[in-house]
């Protein structure tokens, strides 16, 4: 790539940035989500850790001024009204200062604190480490306490947000068991910012309606919730970012000496490691989610289906037919890695999670393979990443046949994963 065009994307991932920086947190885009989300602040501290350290740090702690007592970290925090967002906190209803919404998101803050802890190398930030560390822990604990209800060390979403991929067609099967004849009326603000062939379906967004006042009817209880929710899916994405954040997050541990706590989640990852075995699906020869009230495995390889490298399982059968399916979706689709795989029926190039591709994902996805020694298919992943970047901009995600942008523009993670990984000055340094 010209390094001309790859600073200019440097500038404008930075502007991006602080364009949607609002004082501690950064929204992911100021129009379509104009508060703070979950994962998208993790990924977003990787960016500024790039050229404001300081800021990346902070983008976490404020994350973390949203938890609540038993541990659990919101998907959104509502910091300031914004009448441009539906559900607001209202309808969430949870009773917390700061307002919260009462689901949470694949927790990959502790990937993101080690990476900004050893990277930097810095040790006038330890006192920071020493202060999150603590509350990463506590987020992780109440994973294992109350979204492991069947005790494998698998995550269950208990609800399609929850999992960060919202309209992926593996929620399609456990989502009728989801009664939505009481949700009433409300008005959607998305399909008002974009294009509603790219967003969630009327049915689906009732059912993600259904879910909230669920919780709100039962005071979210969390306890209640894993035991009665109806919507209760083992989620492969969050399952294989939770081991990999376990790994990282022993890594903290013992870095601080925290004897106790390593013990704790060396017992976490192993109890993952013999539990997510339940996930694999030996007659698609993927990964894939399954519904915990009827036991139905979703049969859909997606991209979380490749997110095993990235926590850090080896298993040569698996590998194997893993890979198969990666060279499969690399040959129907210009760009990897689609969200669902091109050659189901119900691909769709442009609508969110059932075909764009992702950049965050294709973070983990690529980082993942690099580390299993698979350096031709990170590469892949890697560059494909970067020229969908260089031809469509700083997009939401992207269509793998085309390149399209899709979904909000100048995007808080997208501009963020530029920067960590795929810069030209990101590449000079690894
Ligand atoms: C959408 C995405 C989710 C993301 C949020 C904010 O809901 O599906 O993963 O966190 O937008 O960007």
């Amino acid at each position: 790539m010209p390094g001309d065009l790859s600073s200019e994307l440097d500038r404008r991932a930075r502007e991006i940035l602080s364009a949607n920086d609002r004082g501690g947190y950064t929204v992911p885009n100021g129009r379509v989500y104009p508060f703070q989300w979950n994962w998208d602040s993790a990924f977003v501290a990787l960016g500024f850790a790039t050229f404001d350290k300081d800021r990346a740090w902070r983008e976490i702690e404020t994350l973390f001024e949203g938890q609540w007592e038993d541990g659990f970290v919101p998907h959104i925090i509502f910091w300031k009204d914004d009448p441009g967002y539906f559900p607001g906190p209202s309808v969430w209803g949870t009773q917390r200062t700061p307002r919260t919404s009462g689901i949470t998101q694949p927790p990959v803050a502790a990937s993101v604190v080690r990476s900004l802890w050893e990277d930097e190398g810095d040790p006038s930030f330890r006192p920071r480490l020493e202060l999150l560390f603590p509350k990463l822990m506590a987020w992780h604990h109440w994973f294992h306490t109350f979204r492991d209800p069947i005790g494998k060390g698998v995550v269950v979403a208990m609800h399609p947000w929850e999992t960060g991929r919202d309209n992926s067609p593996e929620w399609d099967a456990p989502a009728l068991a989801i009664d939505t004849s009481q949700v009433g009326h409300y008005q959607r603000q998305d399909t008002g910012h974009l294009d509603p062939s790219m967003r969630p379906t009327k049915l689906e967004y009732d059912r993600y309606v259904a879910l909230v006042q669920f919780g709100s009817r039962v005071g979210w209880d969390h306890a209640r919730i894993s035991a009665e929710n109806p919507f209760r899916v083992a989620d492969v994405g969050m399952t294989m970012i939770l081991l990999r954040a376990n790994r990282d997050l022993l890594a903290l541990a013992e870095a601080l000496g925290s004897q106790a706590e390593a013990a704790e989640v060396r017992g976490w990852i192993a109890l993952a490691e013999a539990g997510v075995g339940w996930l694999w699906n030996e007659e698609v020869g993927a990964y894939c989610s399954r519904d915990v009230i009827t036991g139905r495995s979703s049969g859909y390889v997606t991209s979380a289906s490749f997110l095993g490298f990235y926590a850090g399982l080896r298993t040569e059968a698996r590998d194997a037919r893993t890979l198969a399916h990666l060279e499969r979706f690399g040959r129907s689709t210009r760009y990897l890695m689609p969200s669902l795989d091109p050659d189901e029926g119900g691909f769709d190039a442009i609508r969110y999670w059932r075909g764009p591709v992702w950049a965050v994902v294709n973070y983990m996805i690529g980082t993942g393979l690099a580390e299993a020694g698979l350096t031709v298919w990170a590469d892949r992943v890697r560059d494909d990443t970067r020229r969908l970047i260089e031809t469509a901009g700083f997009y939401e995600a992207f269509s793998p046949v085309t390149a399209q942008g899709t979904g909000g523009g100048d995007f808080s993670w997208t501009a963020a994963i530029w920067l960590h990984w795929l810069s030209e000055r990101s590449a000079s340094s690894g």
